[in-house]
């Protein structure tokens, strides 16, 4: 339980002027595998005014300021490359695109859940990646005459609204107890999100082999519809709906197969 600690601070500058300065305490979750002891979490006073208004802003004033030896994964601040996956006050989102609270005197960051460590905020993404590359995530075109456009209708092309823009952020998948216990088997609501968007591309000629692929009840079916996935995204999108969909196809496939 915390201390409740004053947040405003009152002062005259040096012209006389009140000044009200807003700190914010940021505890922020620490291990670094060469120091060889426990994990530990640093507290960090932030001053509001000379900060952005997201969480990735405190942070990189916290490296700027006060610990250059924090570490935590960043890129275009803009949502958009889903390297700044964390957990922030309870919640999987990406801290470019989470805004702060600047009544409430405490924020706490930690690192993506269950998930292997790197260093501080960085978690080990190796298998997570390892399980997107099994998907094989890109077009399969196996006609004959590669001079011919690929073209896809409108509708072929509405159908993949709300799953391209995923930008694996692991955030879900991190998110999902199943993926917790099973994370060597189960693909989790990510790459599975991912699998659903080549397998109803209507342009791609593997359909037949994603789907053999996935028909397998570790690695789809060991989906249990909890939907922390789909309450986590910060891009709004609905890996249990995919995940859902893909499990009708599977199971009209052959009623899945362990
Ligand atoms: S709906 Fe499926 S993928 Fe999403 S959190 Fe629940 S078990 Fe995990
Ligand atoms: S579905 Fe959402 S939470 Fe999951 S990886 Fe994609 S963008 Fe991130
Ligand atoms: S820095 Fe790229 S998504 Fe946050």
């Amino acid at each position: 339980m915390f201390l409740k600690l004053k947040n405003n601070f009152t002062y005259k500058n040096p012209g006389q002027k009140l000044v009200t300065k807003k700190i914010k305490f940021i505890r922020v979750y620490r291990w670094n595998p060469y120091l060889q002891i426990k994990p530990y979490f640093s507290v960090y006073p932030v001053n509001l005014s000379q900060c952005g208004s997201m969480v990735l802003d405190l942070l990189v004033f916290i490296k700027n300021y006060h610990d250059p030896t924090l570490a935590f994964r960043r890129s275009c601040r803009e949502g958009i490359c889903g390297s700044c996956a964390m957990n922030i006050d309870g919640k999987n989102t990406l801290a470019c695109l989470r805004t702060y609270s600047r009544d409430s005197s405490f924020l706490t960051v930690y690192p993506l859940p269950h998930m292997k460590i790197i260093k501080d905020l960085i978690p080990d993404l190796s298998n997570f990646y390892h399980q997107y590359s099994l998907i094989k995530p890109w077009l399969v075109n196996l006609s004959t005459d590669k001079t011919l456009e690929n073209l896809q209708s409108k509708s072929d092309r509405f159908a993949l609204n709300g799953l391209y823009e995923c930008v694996l952020c692991a955030c879900c998948s991190a998110s999902c107890p199943s993926y917790w216990w099973n994370s060597n088997k189960y693909l989790g609501p990510s790459i599975l999100l991912q699998a659903f968007r080549w397998v109803i591309d209507s342009r791609d000629s593997a359909t037949e082999v994603r789907l053999n692929f996935l028909n397998n009840k570790t690695r789809v079916f060991s989906c249990h519809s909890i939907l922390n996935c789909t309450v986590t995204c910060p891009k709004f999108l609905n890996p249990a709906k995919s995940i859902s969909k893909l499990k009708l196809q599977l199971v009209s496939l052959s009623g899945g197969k362990d």
